[in-house]
């Protein structure tokens, strides 16, 4: 396994690589079994699996929550070669960014709802840090979890508007014996918010109403930023109080299916 922080190296290994069937899983590292399920198939189905790992400052709105983000580089570097990577790639900002985020991406409808309503310019920095990886990368397949399903959606089509031609993969989200979605997030959780955690997408599946939901979510001890179904699928958002900080928590489900996935 090949680790590049220099994207000019990597930029020369690519162009070795050529026509060679590439697999891409994009990740801001703290990598967990879901990670790793999204890194096993993209080396099922490829010639070569590429994996990022780079904490985005663009993508966080709010100082705290990026400083706080995990960070477990030498883990995270000893799961992708037990699992069969091929190459690793640890950008810094200052090349990531030449630009200094003078040209960035964004979408004008559906980027603006749900997190993106909640998070003003969280989406323009997701997209524009993919739509950067995937001109790096030049994937046939790139993989994305459920759990961030609006980040898919907005990734998917993104794809599509620009004629980009790797093919955006939806992976299940994997969950905890619990039910509750695994997240690199998790590990911010302490003992009490772990366990209130379970009661977040065991009352996002329950048949009530959004409104009726938000309000059992409250009561139980959440701060909501919102519940919405949407084609057939419910979205929600809350915030868990976790020793002397604030664990944002996401999740989504089908209406029409149990989708319960566990490692
Ligand atoms: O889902 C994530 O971890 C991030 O939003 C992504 C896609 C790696 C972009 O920074």
């Amino acid at each position: 396994m090949r680790c590049f922080e220099s994207l000019d190296d990597w930029r020369a290994a690519r162009a070795v690589l050529g026509m060679t069937r590439i697999g891409f899983v994009p990740t801001m590292g703290a990598l967990h079994a879901g990670h790793a399920s999204l890194l096993a198939r993209s080396v099922a189905e490829s010639e070569y699996t590429v994996l990022s790992i780079y904490v985005n400052p663009t993508q966080f709105n709010d100082a705290g929550d990026l400083a706080r983000y995990p960070r477990t580089l030498e883990q995270d570097l000893a799961l992708a070669e037990s699992l069969g990577v091929d190459a690793v790639l640890l950008p810094r900002y200052e090349a990531l960014y030449a630009d200094g985020y003078r040209y960035r991406l964004d979408e004008m409808t559906f980027s603006r709802t749900l997190c993106g309503a909640h998070r003003p310019g969280h989406f323009a920095g997701v997209l524009t840090v993919v739509m950067k990886l995937l001109n790096l990368v030049r994937a046939t397949r790139a993989y994305f979890g459920e759990k961030d399903y609006q980040q898919y959606l907005l990734i998917r089509d993104m794809c599509a508007a620009f004629f980009l031609d790797t093919e955006i993969v939806p992976c299940a989200t994997l969950r905890e014996p619990d039910g509750l979605a695994m997240s690199s997030r998790n590990m911010l959780l302490d003992t009490a918010a772990r366990a209130l955690a379970a009661r977040f997408p065991e009352l996002l599946a329950s048949r009530e109403g959004d409104d009726k939901v938000a309000d059992q979510l409250a009561a139980a001890g959440f701060e909501v930023d919102y519940v919405h179904t949407e084609g057939g699928r419910r979205f929600g958002a809350v915030t868990v109080q976790s020793a002397d900080r604030r664990v944002r928590l996401i999740d989504n489900l089908s209406l029409h299916a149990s989708e319960v996935v566990t490692p």
